[in-house]
C-alpha cells in the first residue's frame, strides 16, 4: 500500500476505534481524478481522457441495526446524522450532503440498506477541481454495497453518484469524474465514451510523469456558470438538430456554423473540436507522438480559454509557463476551470526541475504560492481491508 494511503487508513481506522470502541468492518478508497483531455464533453455525450490519481478519499464503517447514519469527518471536523428514512439536505454541515444524497439515490434505486457508522478523511485537495465530492460520492456508495451486499457495479455506481450529486447536491456535473473514480486502472488513462459508457484503457507513456498544478484560486462562479454552459450547448444541440453536440463532427459545423447566434457558436465549436481532439489524442499516444499530444492539450487550452471561456488569468499563467520549460510535452487547464489545476505533461527526469521552476514562475507572477503534485495513475474505487462481521 502506498505511503500516504496508508496514513489515511491509519487515521481513519484509528478515529473509527476510538468513537465506537471496535474497529470498523471496512474501510474503502476512492481516487480523485485529473483529466488528460476531453472538457466539457462529458454532458454533450462526447469523449473525456481523465486519470485517476494517487490522492483518495477514505471511508472506516460499520452497519448498524437501526437505520441511522452516522458520519465523522475527520478533514472537516465535524459530524452529520440522519435517518435512511427521512434524508434532506444539511445546511450546516454541507459536507455530509454528497453522502446523504448517495443514501437517498440507492434507496430510490431499490437498493435495501440499513444504517452505518462512518468516519471519513483524505487527501484530495478540496475545491482545486481534483474531484474530492465525486471521490465521496463513489466511496460513499461503494461502502454501503461493501457493507450491504447490494449488486451494483461500477458503472451503475458512478451513474448512482452522479445522480446524488445532480439531483441531490444540484450541480448538474457529467458523468466523468464518477466514472473515473470508480473505474480507473492503475498506469493508465480511460478514453471514456460518455454516451455508450464504454472505455478504452490509454497507457500512460512509459517515463512520463503526469503533474497537477493547483493555482490555489478558488472555484468561486463555477457552479452556476458550469449549469449555463451546459444549457448553451443544450441550444446549439436543439439549434443543430442533433441529440447531443457529440453527433456534429467538424466538417458539419463548418457547414453550419454561421446558422447559430454567435456565443452559441463559439461554445459549440469548442466541443466539436474538444471531441475530435480527444480522438486525435489516442491515435497521437498509440504511435507514440507525445509532441502531436502535447500540441492538441495546448489547442485545448486555447479553446477553453477563447471560445468556452472558463479559464483565468492565474490558470493562463501557469499554462504559460509551464510551456516554457524543458522536458514539458503538454500543459493545460483541467477540470471545468474558472480557478483550480492545470495538468502538464513532463518527462519524469525533468519532474523535480519542473516543479521547483514552474512554481517560482507563478509565484512571481501573480503573488500566490501554488501546490504541485507530481501523481501516478491509481486504480479506482476499492476496498483496502474488511473483516468478518462478529
Ligand atoms: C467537472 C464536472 C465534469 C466535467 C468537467 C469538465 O469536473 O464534474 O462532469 O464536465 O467539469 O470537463
Amino acid at each position: 500500500m502506498p505511503s500516504s494511503l496508508s496514513v489515511l487508513y491509519d487515521r481513519a481506522v484509528s478515529a473509527f476505534a476510538s468513537l465506537y470502541g471496535a474497529p470498523p468492518q471496512v474501510v474503502v478508497a476512492a481516487p480523485g481524478r485529473v483529466n488528460l483531455i476531453g472538457e466539457h464533453t462529458d454532458y454533450n455525450d462526447g469523449f473525456v481522457m481523465p486519470v485517476a490519481i494517487d490522492r483518495q478519499v477514505v471511508i472506516a464503517a460499520s452497519p448498524r441495526d437501526d437505520d441511522r447514519v452516522e458520519l465523522h469527518s475527520l478533514d472537516m471536523g465535524g459530524q452529520s446524522a440522519f435517518s435512511l428514512g427521512d434524508i434532506r439536505p444539511d445546511p450546516r454541515q454541507r459536507w455530509s450532503n454528497y453522502q446523504r444524497g448517495v443514501a437517498l439515490m440507492l434507496q430510490k434505486q431499490g437498493h435495501r440498506i440499513g444504517g452505518m457508522n462512518a468516519v471519513i478523511t483524505g487527501d484530495v485537495p478540496i475545491g482545486a477541481g481534483l474531484s474530492s465530492s465525486a471521490a465521496v460520492e463513489v466511496a460513499t456508495g461503494y461502502t454501503f454495497k461493501t457493507l450491504y451486499g447490494l449488486e451494483l457495479d461500477r458503472v451503475a455506481l458512478a451513474l448512482l453518484a452522479q445522480r446524488a450529486e445532480n439531483e441531490f447536491v444540484g450541480m448538474r456535473c457529467g458523468i466523468m469524474d464518477q466514472y473515473i473514480s470508480a473505474l480507473g486502472q492503475a498506469n493508465h488513462a480511460l478514453m471514456i465514451d460518455c454516451r455508450s459508457l464504454e472505455y478504452k484503457l490509454v497507457p500512460v507513456p512509459p517515463g512520463v510523469s503526469i503533474i497537477v498544478c493547483d493555482t490555489r484560486v478558488q472555484r468561486g462562479l463555477v457552479d452556476s456558470e458550469y449549469n449555463a454552459r451546459r444549457l448553451e450547448c443544450e441550444t446549439g444541440a436543439r439549434l443543430l438538430g442533433v441529440r447531443a453536440l457529440r453527433d456534429v463532427t467538424p466538417a458539419e459545423f463548418e457547414r453550419r456554423a454561421a446558422e447559430l447566434p454567435e456565443l452559441t457558436r463559439r461554445r459549440c465549436r469548442h466541443v466539436v473540436y474538444e471531441d475530435q481532439r480527444v480522438l486525435d489524442s489516442i491515435a497521437a499516444l498509440e504511435r507514440g507522438d507525445l509532441a502531436a499530444f502535447g500540441a492538441l492539450m495546448a489547442a485545448s487550452h486555447a479553446s477553453l480559454r477563447d471560445d468556452y471561456q472558463v479559464s483565468c488569468k492565474q490558470l493562463d499563467i501557469m499554462v504559460e509557463a509551464a510551456a516554457a520549460l524543458p522536458g514539458v510535452h503538454g500543459a493545460r487547464m483541467t477540470g471545468a476551470g474558472f480557478g483550480g489545476c492545470t495538468v502538464n505533461l513532463v518527462e519524469s527526469g525533468q519532474a523535480a526541475a519542473f516543479s521547483a521552476a514552474v512554481a517560482a514562475a507563478y509565484a512571481q507572477a501573480t503573488g500566490l504560492t501554488p501546490q504541485i503534485y507530481v501523481c501516478r495513475a491509481e486504480d479506482g474505487v476499492r476496498a483496502l481491508s474488511s473483516r468478518p462481521a462478529p
